[in-house]
């Protein structure tokens, strides 16, 4: 399979999984406990029907949104993910590049593995920072004037991650930072040898965003023992409150699920909350971002901008979300098989056949600009 055949997700995956060491893909592609909320982020989306309006001369359509007070060309961005290095050479730089080329906003995470300074000044769109809220305070506020100071316009802080959820696939590979692997961990390394070269031959592995605070102890770390060790579960809504006015900028709280923690965040000070169970990553069982959307908007939608992220996989889902009163939707697997299979060329693709799709789906729903999506053409099914 060539990127020229990969049309979808589901092309995407296989490609990477062609190319990725075993536990690498599964780092990706697993989840937390049994991996239910992971699954149902994407058959939520199910659940509805679109009804679609016709003979309303949809030649032009306007996929353009505002959403934390960024313009975005079209209504999705690339949510921060970490240790991009791992699935292509060019990590950050090539998602960054894809998303400039779009027109959208892109993630940098905490745990990346390019500084966020450099892709602050090599790319032109608005830029995400992703923090996570450590136990060393100092480190935190040290943290956020870094981002401040490099120009980032919104702080996204993490709120879903205060201990690592139980990914199963990781403990019986080992995945860890850097790599400390079970044997049958490096035997799956082994078969994936064009991985191994790539890998040696290109600049080495960093995290620029943490080295020069954190020692991760020249040993293995794995993500579930940082999030464990490193952050901080005593985090609370003061903590929070004072980093919103630190930031001083567009903040949003990435991970809230219940209408009463968006009104708190509207309460003090925060721009956005972002609908996130992390892809299923940390708490299995909990609900999913798209089923919990219309709640959420109802409750702050008037104050605050509702993103999504979880499953999206298709432009249907972003109708649908966007229908529901979504201001964006956050992808994250989506880009990164395709950042895994071909770098930038991938993630391009990738994202231009959502941007396409939904070009499309808009003009099948008699739609010619985001604003005319609403609860209208949307129909529950029953039971
Ligand atoms: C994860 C963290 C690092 O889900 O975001 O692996």
């Amino acid at each position: 399979m060539r990127l020229s055949h990969c049309h979808n997700f589901h092309d995407f995956r296989q490609l990477a999984r062609r190319r990725l060491p075993g536990p690498i893909f599964d780092y990706i592609d697993g989840a937390a406990d049994d991996e239910r909320t992971h699954r149902r982020n994407t058959d939520s989306f199910d659940d509805c029907d679109l009804v679609p309006s016709v003979l309303r001369g949809v030649t032009d359509v306007d996929l353009s949104v505002t959403v934390m007070g960024q313009k975005l060309a079209v209504p999705f961005y690339c949510s921060p993910t970490a240790l991009q290095r791992l699935f292509h050479h060019r990590g950050e730089r090539a998602v960054a590049a894809a998303a400039a080329g779009l027109g959208t906003m892109f993630g940098v995470s905490s745990l990346g593995t390019v500084s966020l300074e450099e892709l602050r000044q090599a790319y032109d769109t608005p830029q995400v920072y992703q923090f996570y809220f450590h136990k060393d305070r100092g480190l935190n506020r040290a943290m956020l004037q870094r981002a401040k100071q490099a120009g980032v316009q919104v702080m996204m802080l993490t709120v879903d991650s205060i201990t690592g959820g139980n990914r199963e696939r990781d403990l019986r590979t080992g995945f860890s930072i850097p790599f400390r692997l079970t044997l049958g961990g490096m035997a799956q390394f082994a078969l994936k040898p064009a991985w191994g070269i790539n890998y040696v031959t290109h600049e080495r592995f960093r995290l620029p965003q943490l080295e020069e605070h954190v020692d991760m102890g020249g040993g293995a770390m794995s993500i579930g023992r940082y999030f464990t060790e490193m952050l901080d579960p005593a985090m609370n809504w003061d903590d929070v409150a004072q980093m919103v006015r630190e930031w001083g900028g567009p903040f949003c709280l990435k991970g809230v699920m219940s209408a009463a923690d968006a009104r708190r965040a509207a309460d003090i000070g925060c721009r956005g909350v972002v609908l996130s169970n992390h892809g299923g990553r940390q708490l299995d069982g909990s609900r999913s971002a798209f089923d919990q959307l219309a709640e959420v908007v109802d409750a702050v939608g008037d104050r605050i901008d509702v993103m999504m992220d979880g499953g999206v996989q298709r432009g249907t889902h972003v109708l649908k979300a966007l229908s529901l009163g979504a201001k964006a939707v956050g992808l994250g697997r989506y880009y990164l098989y395709p950042l895994a299979a071909a770098g930038q060329a991938g993630v391009e693709r990738a994202l231009q056949r959502l941007r396409d799709e939904i070009v499309r789906d808009m003009k099948l729903m008699g739609c010619t600009s985001t604003r005319q999506l609403t609860r209208a053409n949307l129909r529950f099914r029953a039971g």
